[in-house]
C-alpha cells in the first residue's frame, strides 16, 4: 500500500484538489484567461502553485527566479509569497504570453517584485552571471523549452545560493520518458537531464510526482 508512490485518477485527484487547494480567486481566473489558448497545457496546476508557494516560504526566499513564465501563473504564485522586498526575475521569449499575466500581477499587486526579462533564457541567466549575482538567488523555477534544460540548470546552480532551491518541470513529460518509442529532441534532453541529476552530488534530489513531475535539487554547501 505505502511501498510507492500513490497512482491518482480522476475521482482521486478531485478528493486531492477539494481537501487542500486554497486557490485564491484571483489565481483562478489568471487559469480562466488562459484555458482557451492552444498552448494552456504549458501552465503549471493550481495545486503545484501551491506547492512551489510552501517550498518559497520553507526556505525563506527572497532573491527567485523562474525560467519560463508564460501567462505567468507561476510567476503569480511565487511572487505572492515574497516578502515585501523580494523579486522574482522572470524570463521568458514571448511578450504575448507574458502580457496575458501582467493585469493580474498588477490586481494582486506584485508587478513590483517581478522583472520580467524578455528574451532567450540563456542570455538573461548569462547577464544576471555577468552582473555578479552568483550564488545570490534562494529559489529557481526551471520551466522552458526542454532542449535547454541542461544549460538553465547549470546556470541556476551557479546563480542559486548555498542551501537553494532549483525546481524543475515536466520531469516526467507526460510519461514520454518511458516510452522507448519516443525518442524527440524534448524527450531525450528531460531524459538526459534526469541521468545527470541523479548522479549530480552538487546536489541533495527528490523527484515529487507533482503536475508533470517536478525535481528538486538543493544545493549543497
Ligand atoms: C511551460 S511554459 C511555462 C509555464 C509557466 N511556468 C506557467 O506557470 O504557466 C514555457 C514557456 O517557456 C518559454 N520559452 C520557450 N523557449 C524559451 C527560451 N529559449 N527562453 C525563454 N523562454 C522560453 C515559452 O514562451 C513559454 O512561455
Amino acid at each position: 500500500m505505502s511501498t510507492r508512490s500513490i497512482g491518482l485518477d480522476d475521482s482521486l485527484y478531485r478528493y486531492l484538489l477539494t481537501v487542500s487547494l486554497r486557490e485564491p480567486d484571483l489565481f483562478a481566473r489568471l487559469r480562466q484567461a488562459t484555458e482557451n489558448m492552444p498552448e494552456a497545457g504549458m501552465q503549471i496546476s493550481p495545486e503545484q502553485g501551491q506547492f512551489m508557494q510552501l517550498l518559497v516560504k520553507l526556505i525563506g526566499a527572497r532573491k527567485t527566479l523562474e525560467i519560463g513564465t508564460f501567462t505567468g501563473y507561476s510567476a503569480l504564485a511565487v511572487a505572492s509569497v515574497l516578502p515585501e522586498d523580494g523579486k522574482l526575475v522572470a524570463c521568458d521569449v514571448s511578450e504575448t504570453f507574458t502580457s496575458v499575466g501582467q493585469p493580474f500581477w498588477k490586481e494582486a499587486g506584485v508587478a513590483g517584485k517581478i522583472d520580467l526579462r524578455i528574451g532567450p533564457a540563456v542570455d538573461s541567466l548569462d547577464s544576471l552571471l555577468a552582473n555578479g549575482q552568483e550564488a545570490s538567488y534562494d529559489f529557481a523555477f526551471i520551466d522552458a523549452d526542454k532542449t535547454n534544460y541542461a544549460s538553465y540548470y547549470e546556470r541556476c546552480l551557479k546563480l542559486v545560493r548555498p542551501g537553494g532551491l532549483i525546481a524543475i518541470d515536466n520531469v516526467l513529460w507526460g510519461g514520454s520518458v518511458v516510452n522507448e518509442d519516443d525518442n524527440s529532441d524534448d524527450t531525450r534532453a528531460i531524459r538526459a537531464l534526469n541521468a545527470v541529476l541523479k548522479e549530480d552530488t552538487r546536489v541533495d534530489l527528490s523527484l515529487v510526482p507533482i503536475g508533470d513531475g517536478l525535481t528538486l535539487a538543493r544545493k549543497c554547501t
